[in-house]
């Protein structure tokens, strides 16, 4: 087994920050980001951390980097053979980092929803539509849309993100970035989502990051993983009812079933969950790319 990262800490480096699951850290005019083995659950992340995880996470971004970058450029500029200083740290970025540049990030969070769920579910159930995006009447939670959607979300930098409208999104950014932004990212969504349906996934929505270096606009962060995407196995398809996710759902049930709270700190988990978990994300992997981790 390759080795487990909770958290790195890497003294020659300039560490920019840790997101829930992500520690980034500035090299001149490049990002070196860094997933973990750290999830999270209701929002809170789990004192236990899930073997290969974080590789999981950087090889399905650099998958669909790749498959896609005939829609978008993205910001990858290495994953692999990083440069001579960050030879230290070898063996922790093994697999689980990206050497990318540095933008200047876009704030907006630019939502993709092919089914109704979630945030969307509660939206619709109170206005009819999304995001100000009006939807037919009598869907069901779950249900697949018409067509895919865009809903853009703000960038909250603490707290959480809140749905905007798309005429929001024009007096924050301007018409044409907006148009652009919402046209890529359908785009994608579709492309990605056609791919995964195909292998017994469907990615009931995603969320893209967008960054700007001059006037090119440049695909960011990560790209359609379990965590900034709802996962469903398509075997277990049913609308009308929330859905079990892909990655999480063993976890979210033995969170429920020992009664926590939801407020942190989480407790740990047991082996059995962990490996059934850690399982999950190497078979959406495989799923993904037609291949096994390793
Ligand atoms: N190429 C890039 N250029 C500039 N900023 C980037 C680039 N790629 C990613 N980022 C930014 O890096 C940050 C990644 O943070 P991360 O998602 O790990 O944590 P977070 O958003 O603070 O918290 P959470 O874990 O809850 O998502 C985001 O703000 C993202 O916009
Ligand atoms: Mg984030």
């Amino acid at each position: 087994m390759s080795t487990v990262v909770s958290q790195t800490n890497f003294a020659g480096l300039k560490l920019r920050g840790r997101g829930k699951v992500r520690d980034i850290y500035e090299l001149d005019d490049r990002l070196l980001i860094v997933a973990t083995d750290r999830l999270s659950a209701f929002d809170v992340v789990l004192p236990t951390p899930i073997p290969d995880k974080g590789r999981v996470l950087t090889q399905i971004s650099l998958f669909w980097f790749d498959k896609l970058s005939d829609v978008v450029p993205n910001h990858i500029l290495a994953a692999s053979n990083f440069p001579k200083e960050l030879a230290p740290y070898a063996a922790e970025l093994e697999g689980r980092a990206m050497l990318v540049r540095r933008t200047e990030p876009i704030p907006i969070e630019c939502v993709v929803r092919g089914y109704i769920s979630g945030s969307g579910w509660k939206d619709y159930q109170r206005t009819g539509g999304i995001c100000g995006v009006a939807l037919p009447a009598g869907l069901r939670e779950s249900d697949r849309l018409p067509e895919p959607i865009f809903t853009p979300s703000t960038k909250a930098t603490s707290g959480h993100d809140e749905n905007i409208s798309f005429a929001e999104t024009v007096a924050r950014i301007g018409a044409p970035l907006a148009e652009r932004l919402r046209s890529i990212s359908l785009a994608l969504y579709r492309r990605a989502s056609e791919h995964a349906t195909a292998h017994g996934i469907i990615i009931a929505d995603t969320k893209f990051e967008f960054g700007l270096v001059g006037d090119d606009v440049i695909w960011i962060d990560e790209a359609l993983t379990p965590d900034s995407s709802r996962f469903w196995p398509a075997g277990q398809y049913s609308p009308g009812r929330s859905q079990p996710s892909f990655d999480k759902q063993y976890v979210r049930d033995y969170l429920e079933r020992i009664g926590w709270n939801k407020q942190p700190p989480a407790p740990p988990l047991p082996p059995d969950v962990v490996a059934a978990t850690r399982d999950k994300y190497r078979e959406a992997y495989q799923r993904i790319t037609g291949h096994a981790l390793d």
